[in-house]
């Protein structure tokens, strides 16, 4: 039942707001964070491996900033299909964490497999709380998404995001690194978020607008900073899953070091960037896309849109955010973005070409 929606890609998209709602009911309680069964104690962790692969893998990349900055806990990603032959050493007071949707995908079972035995505990983040990757581990945390059909995961990865951020705010809280205060400030940022992504989701036919343009172009590049880079990752994968539009992301800050050579009066540039601490920075390499031809979509709120001037290819501006959630909550446009332009190409939206939702053989 696609509720209405043309395709489930869109049903997922928008049913996000609830689905944020009931994971973040589930998981804070009476103002506190409470973990499923035994928990986690982060006073006896000095170190986390996160392992995944796709979107997950994204949700991983982004949870990084957030367990360093905020705990300042030592992070190691990996991709799953790279991690065990490469025979990572495990040392002790190492926890490793596997993200998976489906709970079933064989690379990241093989890597919880080679980590159990070694690290001191093996956490999960599973939609699927009857899937293998959740009965392997000693802590299965349940993203609570509710089944997601489009192969291109949308309403998962934000519901992982959520849940990483929990978990990176209980790390900070059990290593001393953020006061009862923080943690106030912290859960009401995650609160508000259901209602920022409905704010978001009201972008939708300016989304359909600015991707009848992007239909068009053969190439495009997705650029971020900071936490929002990952997320130029997870735009980039997106778009090129279901429009078969060649897309990749950078670092923006690492345009002139190579990719820039690309830049053409073709080739699209999308930057997502709320104006954050290090938004002046992007605004500079914005400039450098622009001198070159460039055309640069520039996704942000109404401070960053008035800071950027002119010159800018086309905008959407976005509500303002908290630093700390603004990755959650730009996965919106970059998921309208990808699924308008796939709508404007005619291509199968849910069932894209090659792809297999869930993929169970390495
Ligand atoms: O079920 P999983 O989360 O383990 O799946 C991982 C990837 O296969 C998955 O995220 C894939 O990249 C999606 N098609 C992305 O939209």
């Amino acid at each position: 039942d696609k509720g209405g929606h043309k395709h489930y890609m869109a049903k997922e998209i928008a049913e996000q707001p609830s689905v944020l709602t009931n994971a973040l009911g589930f998981y804070i309680k009476d103002g506190r964070i409470e973990l499923p069964g035994a928990g986690i104690d982060f006073t006896k962790i000095d170190r986390l491996t996160m392992v995944a692969c796709g979107t997950a893998f994204y949700a991983c990349l982004t949870a990084k900033y957030w367990f360093e900055q905020i705990a300042r806990l030592p992070v190691d990603v990996d991709v799953a299909s790279e991690f065990r032959y490469r025979e990572p050493p495990i040392t002790p007071g190492t926890a490793a964490l596997f993200v998976s949707q489906s709970g079933e995908t064989a690379d990241t079972l093989a890597a919880l497999r080679y980590c159990a035995g070694k690290a001191d505990r093996i956490l999960s983040v599973v939609n699927v709380p009857e899937s293998s990757i959740a009965r392997e581990s000693d802590l299965a945390l349940p993203i609570l998404a509710g089944r997601e059909i489009g192969v291109a995961s949308t309403k998962a990865f934000t519901c992982q995001l959520i849940v990483l951020a929990l978990l990176a705010v209980k790390a900070a809280q059990d290593r001393g690194e953020m006061d009862a205060e923080g943690v106030a400030r912290a859960l009401e940022q995650l609160t508000a978020l259901p209602g920022l992504l409905n704010q978001a989701l009201a972008l939708g036919d300016r989304a359909a607008e600015v991707s009848r343009k992007l239909a068009e172009a053969r190439d495009i590049l997705f650029l971020g900073r900071g936490a929002m880079y990952p997320l130029a990752h997870e735009g980039a994968l997106k778009l090129k899953e279901i429009s078969y539009i060649h897309a990749e992301a950078y670092a923006s800050g690492e345009l002139k070091h190579g990719p820039i050579a690309l830049v053409d009066k073709h080739v699209p540039v999308i930057v997502m960037a709320p104006r954050d601490a290090l938004f002046e920075k992007t605004v500079s390499n914005m400039q450098e896309v622009m001198a070159r031809g460039g055309k640069v979509l520039l996704i942000t709120d109404a401070k960053g849109a008035d800071e950027a001037g002119d010159g800018v290819w086309d905008t959407i501006l976005m509500p303002e955010v908290a630093d700390f959630v603004a990755p959650i909550l730009y996965a919106v446009p970059a998921q309208l973005l990808a699924y308008h332009t796939a709508v404007a190409k005619g291509t199968d939206v849910d069932q894209p070409r090659n792809l297999a939702k869930s993929v169970t053989v390495e």
